[in-house]
């Protein structure tokens, strides 16, 4: 027996304006046949101008904790994974925090791009398990609209607005690998990649937030091979094999680098969770949307085992394994 961090409920928020590759025909030189082949979306969620990644990030929360069933003063941490906060600080977790009266506790935000919500949840995992936390509010949020050069057809197609949350309790818990919790998590990152996806300004260079380039077809070769090494090391870690994984919910950038994943595991793609046709590239979001809606419709079931994977900006990756 040991301390396991479980999810005991799952949110999401998707603004409700949406921008379809028809639209978008109006906006940059692209054609919805050119992003639904290269990308597989055909819409997304766009946020309000005055709608804040920490507006995104309370929706998404509030819906968590209903689902959890519990009151927000039973919360003890609050991490959120963005790349896009309201402001340079403080953080949009000390907003969440304020705003649903969390007692004092730890809340900051992490960065990791579109990696960011694996991150996240590595890290109170782990706060979980040192029984430095009880109960943690994770959520990946972000308003990737507001970084998106607007003129740049490689890139404003692909992203997008939303958030996702979990909560995460801590339980003891039979250490196999039928108890319920998060069993392993893998996180890596190689620097040395780091202008491959990247934004062109910051706050300590260019004063501005500036927007996003990518190296589209580079980012796509290592999002495939890095995508395959960490699923390939969760599974050989949990000593188990991909016909195991009851669902596989990957990261939303592109429908041919998810199906490229499942093909290296074998497994059909009736079992992974797919919403980038109608989500876009969430960035840190684009996790906790998909696992929301696959609990939600009921695909997601008590007991199954799940694979989380992600790749973005850095380079970063990761992997998860949970039982649900
Ligand atoms: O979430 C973080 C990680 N990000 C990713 O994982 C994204 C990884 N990359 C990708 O998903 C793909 O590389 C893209 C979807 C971004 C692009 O697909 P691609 O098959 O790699 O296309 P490409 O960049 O090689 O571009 C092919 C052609 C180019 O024209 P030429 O040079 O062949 O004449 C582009 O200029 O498509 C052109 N193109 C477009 N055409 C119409 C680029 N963007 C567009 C567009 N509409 N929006």
């Amino acid at each position: 027996m040991a301390i396991h961090s479980i999810i005991i409920g799952t949110g999401s928020y998707l603004p409700p304006k949406i921008l379809t590759n028809a639209d978008l025909e109006k906006i940059v030189d692209t054609s919805d046949e050119w992003i639904t082949q290269r990308s597989g979306i055909k819409e997304r969620h766009i946020a309000a101008d005055d709608e804040s990644t920490g507006d995104m990030a309370l929706a998404a929360a509030r819906n968590a904790i209903e689902a959890a069933g519990i009151s927000p003063d039973e919360i003890d941490g609050v991490i959120v994974a963005t790349t896009t906060p309201d402001r340079t600080f403080p953080s949009v977790a000390v907003k969440v925090q304020g705003e649903l009266n969390i007692p004092s506790g730890l809340a900051f935000d992490v960065q990791a791009v579109c990696t960011g919500f694996v991150y996240a949840l590595t890290v109170a995992d782990n706060f979980i398990k040192l029984g430095q936390a009880k109960r943690i509010l994770v959520i990946g949020a972000e308003k990737m609209s507001s970084l998106v050069n607007w003129e740049d057809r490689t890139t404003c197609v692909l992203f997008a607005d939303g958030a996702g949350a979990v909560i995460l309790e801590a339980k003891e818990n039979n250490d196999g690998l039928d108890g319920q919790g998060i069993h392993s998590t893998h996180l890596y990152a190689n620097g040395k990649q780091r202008d491959m996806l990247q934004t062109t300004g910051g706050v300590s260079t260019t004063g501005d937030n500036g927007h996003i380039e990518m190296q589209g077809r580079d980012v796509f070769k290592y999002a495939v091979s890095y995508m395959a090494d960490v699923v390939k090391e969760t599974l050989e870690h949990n000593n188990i094999t991909a016909d195991k994984i009851d669902w596989l919910v990957p990261h939303q950038a592109n429908i041919r680098i998810i199906s490229a994943t499942a093909d290296k595991l074998n497994m059909s793609m009736d079992k992974v969770v797919v919403t980038v046709d109608r989500h876009g590239n969430t960035s840190a979001a684009s996790i906790p949307l998909a696992l929301d809606e696959a609990v939600r419709d009921g695909r997601i079931k008590r007991g199954q085992l799940l694979l989380i994977e992600a790749m973005g900006g850095g380079l970063t990756w990761g992997a998860a394994l949970v039982r649900f």
